[in-house]
C-alpha cells in the first residue's frame, strides 16, 4: 500500500456474490465513496456490458474493463466493487491489490445459480444449456485467483448482505491496524 492515507477496501468474487450491494453498504458505515468496475465500464462503452459482449466481443469488454480497474486503482480511501472476470487478469489484480485490502466474497456455485437466476443480463453465463455446469467451471478457475488475491476471504452464502456487510468491515479494520502497525515499526 502506497503512503499513509487511507487504503481502499477492494471487493471481489464471483458472479452474485453481491460486491455492488456490499461496497454502497460498506462505503455508507465508512462514510467514503464506492465504485463499481462494471458501472464505469459500461460509461467508458458507451453502452451496456452484454451489448459490448454481443457487439464487440469478450476481448473489447476486457479491454474496456482494464481502462476502468486503471481509473479506479489511482483513487485511495475508497470502496470499489470489481467485476467477475477483473482479477483474472494480472495487471488488474496487483494495481488493485497495492490500493489496499481486498476482500474475497466466496459463495457456492449452488448459491450463484440461485442469485443469478439463469444468467440474464451475464453474458460470461448466457446460451448455457447446463449453468450450474458452466459456473462450476468457471469457479474452480477462479476461485484459487480471488483466493490468491485475497487479504481477507468471507462466505456470505447464509450471510444477509447486513452481517456480510459487518464481517467485510471486520477485516478491514484489522488490515488498517496492521498496516498502522508496520508503519509504526518502521519509523
Ligand atoms: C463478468 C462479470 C460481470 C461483468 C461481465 C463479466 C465475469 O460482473 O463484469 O459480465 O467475467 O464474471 P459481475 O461480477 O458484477 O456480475
Amino acid at each position: 500500500m502506497a503512503g499513509g492515507r487511507r487504503p481502499n477496501l477492494v471487493l471481489v468474487g464471483f458472479m452474485g456474490c453481491g460486491k455492488s450491494t456490499l461496497a454502497r453498504l460498506c462505503a455508507r458505515t465508512l462514510g467514503v465513496r464506492w465504485y463499481d468496475s462494471d458501472v464505469l465500464a459500461t460509461r467508458l462503452a458507451g453502452k451496456p456490458i452484454p451489448r459490448v459482449f454481443a457487439e464487440d466481443g469478450e476481448e473489447a469488454f476486457r479491454s474496456i474493463e482494464r481502462q476502468a480497474i486503471q481509473i479506479l486503482a489511482a483513487k485511495r480511501g475508497v470502496v470499489v466493487a470489481t467485476g467477475g472476470g477483473a482479477m483474472m487478469d494480472g495487471a488488474n489484480a496487483a494495481a488493485l491489490g497495492r490500493t489496499g485490502c481486498v476482500v474475497y466474497i466466496r459463495i457456492t456455485p449452488e448459491t450463484v445459480l440461485k442469485r443469478v437466476r439463469g444468467g440474464r443480463g451475464r453474458p460470461m453465463l448466457a446460451g448455457s444449456a447446463a449453468p450450474i455446469d458452466r459456473i462450476r467451471e468457471l469457479l474452480a478457475v477462479r476461485g484459487p485467483v480471488y483466493e490468491a488475491a485475497a487479504d481477507a476471504v468471507i462466505d456470505s452464502d447464509d450471510m444477509t448482505p447486513d452481517a456480510a456487510c459487518r464481517e467485510v468491515l471486520g477485516r478491514y479494520q484489522v488490515y488498517r491496524r496492521e498496516l498502522e502497525a508496520a508503519a509504526r515499526a518502521k519509523s
